[in-house]
């Protein structure tokens, strides 16, 4: 089955962004691109990803021209939004639940995985419908004190593997599920 990951950047304290959808804070931070943990290696892997309409609308925001995701977008909105200006672009809208998204996004990976791009409610949703299989973030040396939470739920999680990669802790975690006293009162 193919494996779904939530990769991300956040702040210390847990944010993925700031209250105005700033990543500014982010995009300061010095990386390895071919340190611990990073894209390329584990972009290489992905066949399908799913980002929510905010996510999509500061990509699109931020680079106009340009899609640089390689393998087919599902974007989660309940409004009409236009696709990439791009024609090698396969960015296909849905609204609703999330279970019909993966399905999807399964058949359409070719035996390779999945990625939660963002935000932190949508990768919420997936861990809700026990479909969230690991979570890879990269922590950056700032606090924001408030913005949207990078996976706002109840989760236990098994910390995997940490590294630093310059300015970042990195650490990728396997979602066990419900918090062990959430699923105790159950
Ligand atoms: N630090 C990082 O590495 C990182 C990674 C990813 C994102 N980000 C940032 O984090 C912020 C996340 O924004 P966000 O919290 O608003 O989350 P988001 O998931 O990007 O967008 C949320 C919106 O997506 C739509 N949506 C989500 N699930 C849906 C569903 N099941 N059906 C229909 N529509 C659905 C809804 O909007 P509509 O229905 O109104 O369209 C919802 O308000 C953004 O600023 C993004 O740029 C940062």
């Amino acid at each position: 089955m193919a494996k779904l990951t939530y990769y991300t950047a956040a702040t210390l304290d847990g944010f993925l962004a700031d209250p105005d959808h700033s990543l500014d804070w982010l995009m300061r931070q010095d990386q390895d691109q071919s340190g611990p943990l990073n894209y390329d290696a584990f972009v290489a892997d992905i066949g399908a990803i799913v980002m929510g309409s905010t996510t999509y609308e500061w990509v699109r925001r931020h680079f106009p021209d340009e899609w640089f995701y390689t393998m087919p977008a599902w974007v989660m909105t309940t409004r009409e939004l236009a696709p990439p200006p791009v024609p090698q672009a396969d960015v296909r809208f849905r609204s609703g639940d999330v279970r019909a998204v993966h399905e999807e996004m399964v058949a359409a990976a070719g035996g390779k995985d999945l990625w939660v791009v963002g935000g932190g409610e949508l990768a919420g949703a997936f861990a809700d419908a026990g479909l969230l299989d690991e979570v890879i973030v990269y922590l950056a040396p700032v606090t924001l004190g408030a913005g949207a939470a990078i996976l706002p739920r109840r989760l236990d999680l098994e910390l995997l593997e940490t590294a630093q990669n310059k300015d970042f802790l990195t650490a990728r975690y396997r979602v066990l599920g419900p918090l062990t006293e959430d699923r105790a009162t159950q």
